[in-house]
């Protein structure tokens, strides 16, 4: 069986991208982690992937959105990759590069984000504090399908944690969190499974 081909795309601290990439190695048969892509070279994300033995792309965005995707997909293509795992990744993906992953892919969609919100309630940045500040009853963690827009791709997976106004939002913050790394890593073995179905890159 060939193993998995997976790259994770993050801006910042990382805690998605190392719970992913610790649960890989309980996987090594079926999945690879092949690289862990950032466009922050600021970002803690790339030391510790680096520590952890993955091996780092930094892609900053010094001229225009089409020539950053483009270095992008130059890699996806190189690494022959299978999934992008955006894991805090702060860029919205453009409809051609979703097309052209999609095209090495058959058509099918293998780009995923995970969000910490009950999608599509409070999408985009900060959506921890305003469910909390909002008072509502419940938020929670999606994981979803990439398209072009923030956070509106198809969800995949969703859980929800009810908020109490008793924990402090810092508290809470980090039961999100933990459900984000616990959900995250059971999608992976959902990919290392076969349980969630892989079409293999099969560009050039
Ligand atoms: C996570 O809350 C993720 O859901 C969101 O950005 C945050 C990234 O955190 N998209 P980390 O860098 O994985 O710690």
């Amino acid at each position: 069986m060939t193993p998995v081909r997976v790259a994770i795309f993050a801006s910042g601290t990382g805690s998605n991208a190392m719970a992913l990439i610790h649960k890989a190695r309980e996987y090594t048969r079926e999945l690879e982690i092949c690289f862990v892509l950032s466009d922050k070279a600021t970002a803690p994300v790339l030391e510790k992937a680096r520590a952890a033995g993955v091996r780092t792309h930094l892609v900053e965005k010094k001229g225009d959105r089409a020539s950053h995707e483009q270095m992008i997909l130059n890699l996806i293509q190189e690494y022959r990759i299978d999934w992008i795992c955006l894991a805090g990744y702060m860029r919205l993906l453009s409809p051609s590069f979703l097309k052209q992953v999609s095209e090495w892919h058959s058509g099918a969609s293998q780009v995923v984000n995970i969000h910490p919100s009950l999608l599509p309630a409070y999408p985009g940045v900060d959506s921890i504090a305003r469910a909390y500040n909002d008072g509502v009853p419940l938020t929670g963690v999606s994981i979803h399908l990439v398209d072009e827009g923030m956070d509106t791709g198809l969800i995949l997976a969703q859980e929800s944690l009810a908020i109490s106004k008793d924990e402090p939002l810092e508290a809470f913050t980090q039961r999100v969190h933990q459900l984000e790394h616990r959900m995250y890593t059971s999608f992976l073995e959902d990919l290392a499974d076969g349980r969630r179905k892989t079409v293999p890159f099969m560009g050039e």
